[in-house]
């Protein structure tokens, strides 16, 4: 009897996309009753299966079959009391192989169990899918928090006779190979290359080698990403082109970018004997990646750096332009040095774990690039939904562009602050308890009330559409006393982004108490 632990990190309905269900579901059929192995399918048609191949209860499902005949999950073991502990990571969804992966995993763990008995726990290399089995991982038992998705499994042999791999399924190209998206960023000697696309994570060996030739790469990641293994599989691709790596985790949140972890991954640099051909590799969000960045500006005068950005906000807005800090107990970014990436590897297939509110924060700065530069663009996001690789790379386009003529904050690069003036203040009003993406939303919802009427209706169904609010509870005299604690000074003028249309956007200078005035009066 062996008891095999079986977690799926993968779920996650925010980004799933049914791909090659057909395969799926003809893997999953039971050939000689023409039903579907499901129990919450008696019709077992293959709407029904898509309907439900999204839910994690497939899995179960699948796994606890009528050719198990047990449900496996109710046997409740922990990891630390299996035989063999099989994770499964979020990219296996890249394949569209939610459910399959599971299974495979399943099917091949046995077979490892078995042949472990001969061969003394050496991999063995003629298993049918070979490639499946390296997107397994196989660790060593260890006790792990219990997992909001798991089944339990024992006695999975049984497991080969439920699944049948069809070819297709099997052997489907990975959907990454295809749709990525290179936008170049022609900064001189400074110039790198923003690669965007699903299943990039598995790539990050090949692509950090061609553009930077480390020998090694010290990798910063926060504690919420390291807990989805995308530091593993980031490491692992590393490693197989013969990179050497240390990882350096720290605490996910705000109040780590702070001098003291800056000055933790400086320590970590010295300890990993980081030299100056070598590079820092942020994954994670804009806090790692600001973080990381500013490590690598100021680390022996300056090291490399690749940015692996995992948020939506960080793919298209903090991995970006080259600007890197930390925050003192006085603000926030008080601190920090221009310093751009030498490369920016962003894996879409990692947002598919984001939470909604974090993924709403990314949209917020998307739909202001939308408002600022590109219809088409905000027409293609204010429906809401996850946004295509596509559109992350014409975001990035935008924000390039400007930031190219304008690489240190002056003229230009002052408009990617719309939404951002009166965004703070409802932050800091809020004591930070409204997200930033929200704030922002509202503030391009307040500028646009006050100056361009015409596009307040689109722009508050598209910023319900992405999850963002559109009632603000702060009056103006409460958000102007914000915004003057943070100029440090009351009066004087203030420039602000005004929308002019949907697409077009200029800069505006006037007095703050012309500003306060025009809010009162139209708000
Ligand atoms: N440098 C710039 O130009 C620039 C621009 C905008 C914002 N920023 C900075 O960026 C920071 C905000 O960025 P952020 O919103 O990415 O914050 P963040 O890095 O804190 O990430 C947000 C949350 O998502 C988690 N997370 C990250 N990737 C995940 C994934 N794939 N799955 C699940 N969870 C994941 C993080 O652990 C964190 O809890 C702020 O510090 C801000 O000042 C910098
Ligand atoms: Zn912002």
């Amino acid at each position: 009897m062996r008891r095999i632990y079986i977690s799926n990190k993968a779920v996650s309905l925010v980004e799933y996309q049914p791909c090659d269900d057909r395969a799926l579901y003809d893997c999953w059929l039971d050939p000689e009753t023409k039903k579907g192995y499901n129990g919450y399918s008696p019709a077992g048609s293959f709407e029904e299966f898509q309907r439900r191949a999204e839910t994690p209860r497939l899995f179960s499902a699948m796994i606890q079959g009528n050719r198990t005949g047990e449900f496996v999950g109710a046997l409740g073991i922990t990891e630390a009391e299996a035989d063999l502990s099989i994770r499964i990571f979020a990219p296996y969804r890249r394949q569209g192989y939610g459910t399959s992966a599971f299974a495979l995993a399943a099917k091949y763990a046995t077979e490892v169990l078995r042949i472990k008995e001969l061969h003394a726990g050496a991999y063995p290399d003629n298993i049918g899918s070979q490639k499946m089995l390296e997107r397994c991982e196989f660790r060593p038992l260890a006790p792990c928090p219990p997992e909001k998705h798991y089944l339990t499994g024992e006695d999975v042999i049984q497991m080969d006779y439920i699944y049948t791999p069809s070819p297709a399924a099997a052997g489907a190209p990975p959907r990454g190979s295809q749709g990525i998206h290179t936008v170049h960023v022609p900064l001189g000697t400074r110039a790198y290359d923003v690669h965007i696309g699903a299943g990039l994570l598995e790539k990050t060996g090949a692509l950090v080698a061609e553009a930077l030739h480390p020998t090694r790469v010290l990798l910063v990641t926060d504690s919420n990403v390291a807990k989805y293994h995308y530091n593993d599989l980031a490491v692992q691709s590393l490693e197989m082109q013969g990179i050497a790596c240390g990882t350096f985790i720290f605490q996910a949140g705000e109040t780590s970018k702070s001098l003291y972890t800056y000055e933790k991954i400086l320590d970590a640099c010295t300890g990993f004997s980081l030299y100056s051909g070598d590079a820092l590799l942020a994954l994670g969000g804009g806090v790692t990646g600001d973080l990381t960045g500013f490590a690598a500006a100021t680390y022996r005068r300056g090291i490399a750096f690749v940015q692996v950005p995992t948020t939506l906000l960080a793919a298209v807005d903090s991995s970006l332009g080259g600007k890197t800090g930390v925050n003192l107990s006085a603000g926030k970014n008080l601190v920090g040095a221009f310093w751009q990436p030498g490369l920016v590897i962003t894996d879409t297939d990692t947002f598919g774990t984001l939470p909604r509110l974090e993924y709403a924060n990314g949209m917020a700065e998307c739909l202001k690039h939308g408002v600022l530069f590109d219809e088409a663009l905000f027409a293609a996001l204010e429906n809401g939904g996850p946004v295509s690789a596509a559109r992350i790379a014409r975001n990035v386009e935008l924000k390039r562009d400007v930031v190219l003529c304008d690489e240190r904050d002056g003229g230009e690069r002052r408009k990617l602050n719309l939404g951002h003036t009166l965004g703070h203040a409802i932050e800091q009003a809020s004591g930070y308890a409204v997200p930033h993406g929200a704030a922002v939303g509202l503030g391009m919802l307040m500028m646009a009330r006050v100056f361009c009427p015409a596009i307040v209706d689109r722009l508050s169904a598209a910023l319900e559409k992405n999850n963002l609010p559109t009632q603000c509870k702060f009056t103006v005299r409460e958000l102007f006393s914000a915004l003057e604690q943070d100029k440090k000074r009351a009066g004087g003028d203030i420039t602000i982004v005004v929308p002019q249309k949907i697409g077009q956007c200029e800069l505006r200078t006037l007095p703050m108490e012309e500003l306060k005035r025009l809010l009162e009066e139209r708000l």
